[in-house]
């Protein structure tokens, strides 16, 4: 029996934008799913198709018990954490001998196959590695971490990632003199957040910016304006939506004092919010008890 977690992700910056080879940076955040895989005969029939597909790419068979901390449809990136989890512990419980890039690459194989073509490498890269990620040109780059306070507000209202990737392209498309401006504004947003890591307050207006940015491209919702105004009454330094919009959820960057006043009013507009910073693990295994834990929750 092997059991490993894996981290889920926000974008800090440049969504939608690296779909067309600009910079983005994303961050691991630290609720976690865990996954333990148990190799045995007859292994019960799996309703989660990354879960088979974790299987079926690695060609062996087991039982397998979850535990997620992160909501899934949200954009935070819990389907990749979800694999990377499975790929880690079965990895581990089968001795595959696999590095950390291997499972990164299955992990997006499997999310590509599932989501039928449209995944991201970014999910299942930052879930690996955890940490801050540049990602530039498709490629990605672990960047030295940083203690940023962020609050999560999911808007509870479901979202289809390769829907509005699918609009923003046509928009693009039909009106590429409206739209180009836009994406190079996001990545002069992006840009400069980079050399202002440690100038928090600078850090949040690019955040607005960014939300702003991203409502030009068509990709807002009531909810989350209305989480992302909360956050910033309720003393952040910024916030903006965070993935792919249109529901989902958004982030604030926050003081570390206002972190639990940012949360109230999050939920008092009706939000979920989630308390968290980075994590600089990726996928870990867990330890024993931890395990046994699972078994016995029946999870
Ligand atoms: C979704 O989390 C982020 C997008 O930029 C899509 C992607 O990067 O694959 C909208």
């Amino acid at each position: 029996m092997a059991t490993w977690s894996a981290p889920g992700k926000v974008f800090l910056f440049g969504e939608h934008a690296v779909v067309y080879g600009k910079p983005g940076i994303a961050m691991a955040i630290k609720p976690r799913v865990s996954v333990t895989v148990r190799k045995v005969r007859n292994p019960s029939k799996i309703n989660s198709p990354y879960i088979e597909n974790c299987f079926e790419l690695t060609g062996v068979t087991g039982s397998v018990y979850i535990h997620s901390q992160l909501p899934s449809s949200s954009g935070l990136g819990s389907s990749a954490a979800v694999t990377v989890a499975t790929l880690s512990a079965i990895n581990d419980e089968f001795n595959l001998s696999l590095e950390k890039k291997d499972i990164a690459d299955i992990a997006y194989q499997v999310e590509k196959k599932v989501q039928r073509g449209r995944a991201s490498p970014t999910d299942t890269f930052v879930s690996t590695y955890g940490g801050l990620i540049l990602i530039k040109d498709n490629k990605r780059r672990i960047l030295p971490p940083e203690n940023f306070n962020i609050v999560i507000g999911n808007t509870l209202v479901s979202h289809k990632t390769s829907e509005l990737v699918e609009m923003v392209g046509e928009f693009r498309r039909t009106n590429p003199l409206v739209v180009d401006p836009i994406l190079n504004a996001i990545e002069a947003v992006t840009i400069r957040s980079m050399h202002n890591f440690n100038n928090l307050k600078v850090l949040g207006r690019y955040m607005d910016v960014n939300h702003s940015l991203l409502e030009a491209l068509g990709v807002g919702h009531p909810a989350l304006t209305r989480l992302v105004n909360a956050a910033r009454s309720g003393g952040a330094y910024g916030a903006k939506m965070t993935g792919a919009g249109g529901g989902g959820c958004m982030i604030a960057l926050c003081p570390k004092r206002s972190k639990s006043r940012v949360a109230a009013a999050i939920e008092a507009a009706d939000g979920k919010a989630i308390i968290t910073t980075i994590d600089t693990e990726g996928a870990r295994r867990e330890d024993d008890d931890e395990r046994e834990d699972y078994i016995k929750a029946g999870r």
